[in-house]
């Protein structure tokens, strides 16, 4: 069986099709996710925040990604695997753009790259298009640019909204072959929608996108604290992960295990 392409999500749009996308930061998620039929798996920089214990996803590195991308990929048949641009690597231009998208490519193999910004990386989202790199676009809220923006709904008022649909045209009109609406009011992002003719995909965004991306961690219930009022937990593996570490934990002070099945003579 052959990966889901950048045409697939294409045809998708035209048929009216909505889609799901979920992150996935390592082999044996991303096999089960590819296994339960997800079509585009994202190894987002919230890597940095949901894998790798930073507070925010701005420390994240390009080898980073490269390494664990590379793991989404081998542990995938089917998925379109898209490798997020970490902040730094893109910023400087399209040349610099270019050269970690490839890199991204060649050594991780993964099929699409995502960056942020909507007129502002206009330049960097050509470039790769042109030398044959898909791109998905991210407006809306950017984590990357936490530091400016802080974490709060984008596209508030008139200007706002002005401004994102002229983001969501600029990556469009530069190639992009998606692009992601992240907290934005759901009547934008339907607007956006029905403007586009490329995919939105929306978290936060909400329902009238043609898909939805969920960062896994959260929506298996992993993710300890808080998680974001636009997220849905559709498990509770913080639990029966840590269920099964105080069980073992018991039985190994309290002598049940190992028993004679798990013993060798
Ligand atoms: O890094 C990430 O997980 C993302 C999604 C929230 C779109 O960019
Ligand atoms: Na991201």
């Amino acid at each position: 069986s052959r990966r889901i392409t950048v045409h697939d999500i294409a045809a998708a749009k035209e048929r009216g099709e909505k889609w799901p996308m979920l992150t996935a930061y390592d082999a044996m998620t991303a096999s089960v996710f590819d296994e339960a039929g997800i079509p585009v798996m994202l190894v987002g920089d919230s890597m940095g925040n949901c894998h790798l214990g930073y507070e925010t996803t701005v420390p994240v590195t390009l080898d980073e990604m490269a390494m664990l991308a590379a793991a989404v990929v081998r542990g995938t048949e089917r998925a379109l695997i898209v490798g997020d641009l970490p902040f730094g690597s893109y910023q400087e231009g399209p040349v610099q753009a270019l050269r970690s998208a490839t890199r991204l490519v060649k050594d991780a193999g993964v099929g699409a790259v995502k960056l942020e910004g909507g007129e502002r990386s206009h330049g960097q989202i050509e470039l790769l298009v042109q030398s044959g790199i898909p791109v998905m676009a991210h407006i809306g809220l950017t984590p990357q640019s936490v530091n400016a923006m802080g974490y709060r709904v984008q596209g508030r008022g008139e200007e706002a909204a002005q401004q994102l649909l002229r983001d969501a045209k600029a990556v469009q009109d530069a190639g992009a072959f998606a692009v992601v609406l992240e907290l934005v009011p759901a009547e934008l992002a339907a607007e956006v929608t029905r403007v586009l003719h490329i995919p939105t995909v929306g978290i936060g965004a909400g329902p009238q996108t043609d898909a939805q991306v969920l960062v896994y961690t959260d929506m298996v219930g992993l993710t300890g604290g808080k998680v974001p009022r636009f997220t849905k937990q559709y498990a509770n593996l913080r639990q029966t992960l840590g269920d099964a570490a105080k069980a073992f934990a018991e039985e190994v002070v309290d002598g049940t295990f190992p028993q004679e099945e798990h013993t060798f003579h």
